[in-house]
């Protein structure tokens, strides 16, 4: 594997992503890093990479990794390569000088490289334009060391040390501004140390069911099924390892979208057994409490707050319920949750508490298992591909945790569940037969708190708003409001007006994330 160290860059997900898009393992993991932890691995570490960060190397609390640990990867001549601040860090840590530039050099600069260079080969031509974000510089090279590529300001870009295979870059090689970005994050994986293309999900597969298998042992474990792909491919593994010793648990809590619980049986069947869906599959009506619950609250943290709770509420009890011992849980975590866990950053001020079935408390007294830790959304995707799950929940927009309840802006009641769910099933149908539901993100209805005056048969109507939501997004973090055809959003407000009673009105929502949120609660 190759292992990469985080200083704090934004784009330190963005190394991860390319190593592993080349088909090679990578694990992210904070600067200050021990030597008992990197003797833990299980992987052979092949390589490292020094992320960049917003420091400057010679301020007093400036990440960095201990010595300790960098002469343990030097002397066991495992190749590094410092990107932007990885790369001053290793100027500054290995006896070079990094001195804050009179030049400034951000976004697209032109720089001449070495082909000399192993980092630069299988490339046609030795100047092209790269991706910089950065004031201080390394002025003194560390001896030993040479530099390999120049700016058109003529400041160092690049420098190695073949030998000791430790390489510096200025630049980023992982945004996609950079051009041959991608070839030398190649070079540096394969050519420099020397790592094969083992990265395959079919691997991951085989080796995760037989770790879940050892771990269960002969005990039950314990899943939260949602219907959405990250936990309908925990729950496949978790079939395929230990078969009917695994329950899931499906609770319909009254603010799911049209036909779910119908729905949740039939996207299970090719892979399941009929006997495990009838006996191993339980389906929790918990529709009155939460609604009860919910009744005239308002406030959008409320309302995520109560529904979070009663979820644990009524899991707790159907475990309770089921006869074996649960001693497991599984959750479908993904990497990025991991990371920013981690993150060196520190945690981000909570704009909305989230609340997915994923998210339980640790105290259920359940050993978890979370065989998604390792792996990017796109990545669980190909993995549901190749366990056989169906387009339908491999491609199915994300659907929140708190349901239809954040989509009813205001008061939730069985009547606004049953319109909006109305409105949101036409929205999908007609986007999925547009042949657009792949390219946006999420599209769906939101019931607003207002009355109307409208028209209808001659006569005077005063009745609810209705707007539409459609985003496209690569991770949700960020989002454009997708720009909808007029027919199809024309055909999409006839539809609701003439088929969804006590609807006289739709709107559009054309903002953006930020300054909005995807979802209006
Ligand atoms: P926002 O509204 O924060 O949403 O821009 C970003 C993404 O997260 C989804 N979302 C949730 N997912 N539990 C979830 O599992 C939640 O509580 C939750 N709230 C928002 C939202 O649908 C979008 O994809």
């Amino acid at each position: 594997m190759i292992l990469i160290l985080d200083f704090g860059s934004q784009y330190t997900q963005l190394i991860a992503r390319r190593i592993r898009e080349i088909k090679v393992y990578c694990e992210i993991y904070p600067y200050n890093i021990s030597i008992s932890d990197i003797r833990n691995k299980i992987c052979e570490i092949k390589g490292i990479v020094f992320s960049g960060g917003p420091d400057s190397v010679y301020k007093k609390n400036a990440p960095k990794i201990s010595k300790k640990v960098l002469d343990y990867f030097v002397k066991n001549n495992i190749p590094i390569l410092g990107i932007c601040y990885g790369m001053q860090l290793l100027g500054n840590m290995l006896g070079g000088k990094v001195v804050r530039g009179k030049i400034r050099e951000y976004g697209l600069i032109k720089v001449n490289f070495s082909n000399k260079s192993l980092l630069f080969r299988n490339i046609s031509t030795n100047n092209f334009i790269v991706w910089m974000s950065h004031t201080d510089n390394v002025k003194i090279l560390p001896n030993g060391f040479k530099k390999v590529a120049v700016t058109q300001n003529g400041l160092i870009s690049a420098f190695e040390n073949e030998q000791k295979k430790i390489y510096g870059l200025q630049f980023h090689p992982e945004v996609k501004h950079t051009q041959n970005g991608l070839q030398i994050i190649k070079n540096f994986v394969f050519l420099v140390c020397n790592e094969k293309q083992s990265w395959k999900i079919e691997n991951f597969i085989k080796s995760s069911i037989e770790e879940i298998r050892f771990l269960v042992g002969n005990s039950y474990a314990i899943c939260a099924l949602s219907g959405g792909v990250d936990s309908t491919v925990v729950a496949t593994l978790l079939y395929k390892a230990i078969g009917e010793r695994l329950h899931c648990i499906f609770v319909d809590n009254g603010l799911l979208r049209f036909g779910e619980k119908e729905r949740i049986k039939k996207i299970l069947l090719p892979i399941f057994s009929r006997s495990f869906i009838k006996n191993n599959l339980h389906i929790i009506d918990a529709k009155n409490i939460f609604l009860r619950r919910l009744n005239n609250i308002t406030d959008p943290e409320t309302k995520r707050k109560i529904i979070g709770k009663t979820f644990i509420e009524v899991f707790e009890h159907t475990v309770k319920k089921i006869k074996p011992t649960i001693s497991y849980l599984a959750q479908g975590t993904l990497y990025p949750d991991v990371i920013e866990s981690m993150s060196i950053k520190g945690p981000s001020k909570t704009i909305k508490t989230h609340h997915n079935v994923g998210g339980i408390p640790k105290k259920l007294k359940f050993k978890l298992i979370e065989p998604l830790k390792f792996l990017f959304k796109d990545e669980v995707r190909l993995l549901g591909k190749r366990l056989g799950l169906s387009e339908d929940i491999l491609c199915r927009h994300p659907f929140p945790g708190p349901g239809l309840a954040i989509r009813i802006i205001g008061n939730v009641t069985k009547e606004r569940l049953c319109l909006l769910r109305q409105a949101d099933k036409i929205i999908e149908e007609e986007i999925l037969s547009s042949g657009l539901y792949k390219k946006v993100w999420q599209s769906f209805a939101v019931l607003l708190p207002v009355k109307t005056v409208g028209i209808m048969g001659d006569m005077r109507t005063y009745e609810n708003v209705v707007a539409i939501r459609a985003v496209e997004s690569q991770d949700a973090m960020t989002a454009d409001w997708y720009k909808l055809p007029y027919e199809l959003l024309c055909k999409i407000s006839n539809r609701i007006i003439n088929e969804v009673r006590g609807v006289n009105r739709i709107v559009y929502d054309i903002t953006s994330k930020p300054p909005a949120t995807i979802e209006w609660e």
